[in-house]
């Protein structure tokens, strides 16, 4: 098998193929694996499919439609990013159209492309990784690592992984379709499946800032 660092990438439209109830509970129990402040494990994880996912999915995919208000996200988004970083996310997303065959100006294919993200990229299986309210960026931070772990379990298993803020824009819809109570916020979503090799969504491949630029040794 190959690294699994080089393996793991943003799959962004999966096949049909459902995800065997066993080799979900195995990516399932590895990701439970990860490190937590004091071993809390403040995780709660909602795992959406079959039905319970496409009702999801419909109603998430009609909210869009409809134009209904993504801003009551639980996880608020900076007002204003750093500007280098906001440099590097607008080379990333035109990389990502320009690999996905996507050109400039058609806003069509921008529009449906976007919309995808509102479909859970056709993934037959989605997690909502929860925490309760009460707690603080420590255990967002081990909700991070769990959502690192889980995807790389995904690829060990050999599934697709995507984690996708798009995902958790209607929170008011998770928590109706999947009982999530009120005092779980819900941090991310990810979406887990067979990539669908064909489609050139998944062709974009992304790539890395040199250690030179982000790494700060002290000798
Ligand atoms: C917290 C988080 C949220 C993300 N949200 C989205 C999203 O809403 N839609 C999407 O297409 N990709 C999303 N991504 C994927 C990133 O764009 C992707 O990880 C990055 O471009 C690097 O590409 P790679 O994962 O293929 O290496 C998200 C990634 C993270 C970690």
């Amino acid at each position: 098998m190959s690294n699994l660092f080089e393996q793991r990438k943003t799959v962004r439209k999966y096949t049909s193929q459902p995800v065997p109830h066993e080799v979900l509970r195995s990516v399932l129990e590895d990701a439970q694996k990860a490190p937590s402040w004091a071993n809390s494990q403040p995780w709660e994880v909602h795992v959406a499919t079959g039905e319970t996912l496409e009702r999801l999915r419909a109603a998430n995919l009609q909210a869009y439609d409809e134009k209904v208000s993504a801003d009551d996200s639980d996880m608020p988004r900076p007002a204003v990013w750093p500007e280098y970083l906001q440099e590097r996310m607008n080379a990333a997303y035109a990389k990502v159209f320009e690999q996905s065959g996507i050109a400039r100006g058609d806003q069509q294919a921008r529009e449906d492309n976007w919309r995808n993200n509102f479909y859970f990229f056709n993934a037959p299986v989605a997690a909502f990784i929860c925490l309760d309210r009460n707690l603080t960026e420590w255990s967002t931070l081990d909700a991070g690592i769990y959502a690192g772990n889980l995807m790389l379990a995904a690829a060990q298993h050999g599934l697709g992984s995507t984690p996708a803020a798009s995902s958790v824009s209607y929170p008011h819809i998770l928590r109706e379709v999947l009982g999530i109570p009120e005092h779980q916020r819900i941090v991310v979503g990810i979406m887990l499946g067979y990539e669908d090799k064909e489609h050139p969504y998944n062709r974009p491949t992304s790539s890395r800032v040199t250690l030179e630029e982000n790494i700060h040794f002290s000798h």
